[in-house]
């Protein structure tokens, strides 16, 4: 393992919360912390690493989907990692008892606004994207979706009686204009260090909030003179991603048209498998205040406890932890790279796999990316000794 030169920056403590949480979470980030305890020698890092429940196996141990002792910890944390929590056990629940309220209460209790979604295609596994790979081949979009408002928690909400005897269900989507303002800020700010291309999107043509969303994201753009911004409408962009998918630089976009677009952009960098997330509070420029990393995915029951669980998502998810909580981009870079080395070596989970390639499992996929960055580095070390 990378000693001496390679090591970047002093020692340094480092808290990091590790909440697995249900289905596959805990296989994916068993794993992941073996890349983890790896940087940590790397980078000369002290990663502090505590574990607790989340969403359902919160639930059957303290009867709630995050305990106030648990968020205390999140609320102290430099970072946390997430697995997914969810599955049919809890699928009964009523809303505000599931265990999807584990993340909705850290979105919300430590105020991570801006939900950065990238979705990348690697070219070694063009092929196992549903598109051609002429169309997917290289696409870099980054979804920006806010998080902590919209739908997901306007009020009033529920579920009652209407006059007339029959059941009826409510939910409201609300913005205010600080909350749109502040999603946007942070996107133009990606924006300028990309291509300087923002996509907004909303539903102005019928929704209320489409229609501040829009007003005050062309207001923020007079800011940003070197990004050029434009606007779509969200049915059109779900099917803009699918036609032409690489038009798109940065989309910045509500909850509940970031959490649907996110997922329709995974199948065009190929699995669901491979989309981390960082969602981040970050109030001005350098590492963010508080920060949660994991996969886009779920708990995927239908795979959940066979150790086939492709654990790209959440290592990469831990990339983004490198790069924006301990601001190591070349660290992040270096994992990249091995991931990578890994496809070009034809190492694929099920998820990405052809009928006639070989699978491994979420530990062996894990062994590849380790040996990767050792290889990787061992060579640069000869190169640098040369
Ligand atoms: P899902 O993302 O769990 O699974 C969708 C499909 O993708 C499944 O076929 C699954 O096998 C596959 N998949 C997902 N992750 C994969 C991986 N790492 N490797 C290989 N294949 C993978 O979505 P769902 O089935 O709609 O939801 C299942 C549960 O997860 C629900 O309870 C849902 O609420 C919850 N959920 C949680 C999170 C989260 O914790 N952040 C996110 C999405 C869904
Ligand atoms: C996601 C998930 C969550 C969401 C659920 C589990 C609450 O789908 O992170 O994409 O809808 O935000
Ligand atoms: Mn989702």
């Amino acid at each position: 393992m990378a000693v001496g030169v390679f090591r970047m920056k002093s020692d340094t403590n480092f808290r990091l919360l590790v909440l697995p949480g249900d289905g596959v979470g805990p296989e994916i980030v068993t794993e992941t912390l073996r890349i983890v305890t790896w940087f940590g020698d790397y980078l000369g890092v002290d990663f502090q690493v505590e574990a607790a429940a989340v969403g359902g196996a919160s639930i059957d141990e303290y009867g709630k989907p995050i305990t106030d002792a648990v968020m205390q910890k999140a609320l102290q944390a430099n970072a946390i990692l997430f697995g997914s929590v969810g599955g049919p056990k809890w699928d009964d629940l009523p809303r505000v008892d599931r265990p999807e309220m584990g993340i909705l209460q850290l979105r919300k209790t430590l105020d991570l606004f801006a939900n950065l979604r990238p979705a990348v295609n690697f070219p070694e596994i063009a092929s196992a994207s549903s598109l051609r790979p002429e169309l997917v081949e290289g696409i870099d979009i980054m979804i920006v979706r806010e998080s902590t408002s919209g739908v997901y928690f306007g009020e009033p909400r529920g579920i009652s009686i209407d006059k007339n005897g029959l059941r009826q269900a409510i939910d409201t989507q609300a913005y205010n204009e600080t909350e749109i303002a502040r999603v946007c800020h942070a996107a133009f700010k990606i924006a300028r260090r990309r291509t300087g291309r923002l996509c907004s999107v909303d539903k102005a043509n019928v929704m209320e909030t489409g229609q501040l969303w829009r007003a005050v994201a062309i207001e923020i753009g007079r800011e940003y003179a070197d990004v050029t911004l434009s606007h779509m409408y969200a049915d059109n962009c779900a099917m803009q991603l699918l036609r032409e998918p690489k038009q798109f630089d940065v989309i910045v976009t509500d909850n509940l048209f970031g959490d649907i677009l996110s997922d329709e952009a995974a199948a065009l960098s190929g699995s669901l498998g491979l989309l981390p997330s960082a969602t981040l509070n970050i109030s001005a420029e350098g590492a963010p205040d508080r920060a949660l990393y994991e996969p886009i995915h779920g708990s995927a029951p239908d795979i959940a406890g066979q150790g086939i669980a492709n654990p790209l998502a959440s290592i990469l998810s831990f990339g983004m932890c490198l790069e924006h909580s301990l601001d190591a981009r070349e660290a992040a870079e270096l994992l990249n790279r091995a991931i990578r080395l890994v496809l070009a070596q034809g190492i694929r989970t099920a998820d990405i796999a052809r009928p006639s390639e070989k699978i491994v499992g979420t530990e062996v996929m894990t062994d590849a990316v380790l040996a990767g960055l050792d290889d990787i580095t061992a060579s640069s070390k000869k190169a640098i000794s040369k």
